[in-house]
């Protein structure tokens, strides 16, 4: 429950409302001007700031911008008049959270304030969960616990402030872009560009002209000379992805590129020099492509001065459970949407899984799930691609072995059962259902529109 400060100049308004809000089990305080607002807030925080806009000396939208200063967490829900919400719209554009208009309707201030309360708890949390996970068992977004993954943390870290050229092999998905970026923004080119070309998504001839650029005339259809890709990265970094699969032709060029950081434009005898630092990746395995002749090894040679090898998810299971932990809390926060615990079952067969297509194919399973699923838990029904079943109404199973992260979490799940339980022996009657637990109707309401029945 949160801890919500009222302020209301009308002094009935203000006591009823404090009643009301303490009834559904809030920590409430009230004040009737905003000048006490001001000073009680600058003594203790509150979750929800919920006040009134038009009052006499500060106005609600006046003591919202003097308690953002000290209280920049808290969420401002503003009260008024049906005749200003003009005024009240212009608000929420400053950064009040909502508005509501008098006379309040009940149900909505209390799906409005869980909302509020719901959202600031995941703001919290993403922002613990990035604290915590920087410092253990992250580097720049990259998640992994596994002694692979903390040893790659550490190469990045080296890497980074030096010049060398950096060649990352891994399977598909297991992470590589993520790997080249964080080369270069933790590198002194931070500030200068990072170019991006997928080496095999351009035939040829069009590669060709994409990476070294061509003089005007160059071949029809070139009527003005245009810088290629290298060019465009000068004092930063080029991420040559894909590179495994580029014709001899251009390999030749690129080893000359490497070798002296020189080049010419298509159809164009002069040279340019560049200062690009190259990182490179594949998925292929060169080894192979040499040996049947398809990759120059000199080539390979000269991308592979700092090797970096990302295994495939299925060597490095442990980081699993926190791959999936990350992919909830950061889905859940792109979405807006309440976090959803992950139950024992589906973590198990998680772990026992191979994922095929590494850690982008755990980031669909986890959206899938939770896009697809009821929003309280994931469980195994949900995750079809990974158990081949197609989805079924199941049990929830015991609450214990649900894996969430807190007791009250566990305790929603329940309380969601309970209600559902109820309504559906009252066959569908909310007023009978709210009989049956032996509480109000109005709570009744709140509490289905809180869990979407
Ligand atoms: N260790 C990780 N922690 C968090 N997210 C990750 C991790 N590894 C990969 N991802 C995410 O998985 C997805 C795939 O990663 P990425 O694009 O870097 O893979 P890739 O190796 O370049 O794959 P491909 O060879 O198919 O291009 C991205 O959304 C990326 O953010
Ligand atoms: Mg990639």
């Amino acid at each position: 429950m949160a801890e919500i400060l009222i302020v209301e100049d009308d002094r009935n308004t203000l006591s009823g409302l404090t009643e009301i809000l303490r009834e559904e089990g809030h920590e409430v305080d009230g004040v009737d001007s905003a000048r006490k607002a001001l000073t009680i807030l600058q003594k203790r925080s509150f979750d929800i700031l919920l006040t009134d806009l038009k009052m006499p000396e500060i106005n609600g939208m006046e003591l919202y911008q003097r308690a953002l200063p000290f209280a920049p967490e808290m969420k401002t829900i503003v009260m008024t008049a049906y005749s200003s919400v003009k005024d009240a719209v212009e608000a929420m554009k400053r950064g009040v959270y909502e508005y509501l208009t008098k006379p309040l309707d009940l149900d909505e201030l209390f799906v409005i304030l869980e909302k509020a309360v719901d959202e600031q708890k995941l703001q919290r949390e993403n922002v613990e969960l990035k604290q915590q996970v920087k410092s253990t068992y992250s580097f720049e977004n990259i998640v992994g616990r596994s002694a692979v993954m903390q040893h790659v943390f550490q190469t990045i870290e080296k890497v980074a402030k030096r010049q060398s050229t950096v060649f990352i092999q891994g399977e598909s998905g297991t992470g590589k872009e993520l790997v080249a970026r964080a080369i270069h923004y933790n590198s002194l080119r931070a500030g200068k560009p990072l170019v991006e070309i997928s080496c095999a998504s351009f035939p040829e001839t069009l590669l060709e002209s994409e990476l070294f650029g061509y003089k005007k005339g160059a071949f029809t259809g070139a009527d003005s000379d245009r810088k290629g890709r290298i060019e465009m990265a000068e004092n930063g970094t080029i991420f040559l992805d894909e590179i495994g699969d580029i014709s001899e032709n251009i390999q030749v060029k690129l080893l000359r590129f490497l070798q002296e950081r020189q080049f010419s434009r298509l159809g164009d005898s002069e040279t340019i020099d560049v200062d690009v630092r190259v990182i490179a990746a594949t998925n292929r395995n060169l080894e192979d492509a040499i040996e049947h002749g398809r990759f120059r090894e000199d080539l390979y040679y000269r991308l592979n001065v700092i090797p970096m090898i990302l295994p495939p998810l299925r060597e490095r299971k442990d980081d699993i459970p926190l791959l999936l932990d990350h992919f909830i809390k950061k889905i859940s926060l792109y979405n807006k949407i309440p976090m959803p615990v992950l139950s024992n079952e589906a973590l198990q067969i998680c772990l026992n899984y191979d994922w095929p297509g590494n850690v982008r194919q755990i980031e669909n399973a986890v959206e899938n799930a939770m896009i697809l699923g009821d929003g309280e838990v994931i469980l195994p029904e949900h995750l079809p691609l990974v158990t081949g079943k197609r989805s079924q109404k199941g049990s929830h199973g015991d609450f214990l072995s649900v894996a969430g992260p807190t007791f009250k979490d566990k305790v929603d799940v329940a309380e969601k059962l309970i209600l559902q339980e109820a309504i559906k022996s009252a066959d569908g009657n909310k007023s009978e259902a709210a009989k049956i637990l032996k509480i109000s109707l109005r709570t009744m309401r709140y509490k289905i529109k809180k869990y979407g029945l």
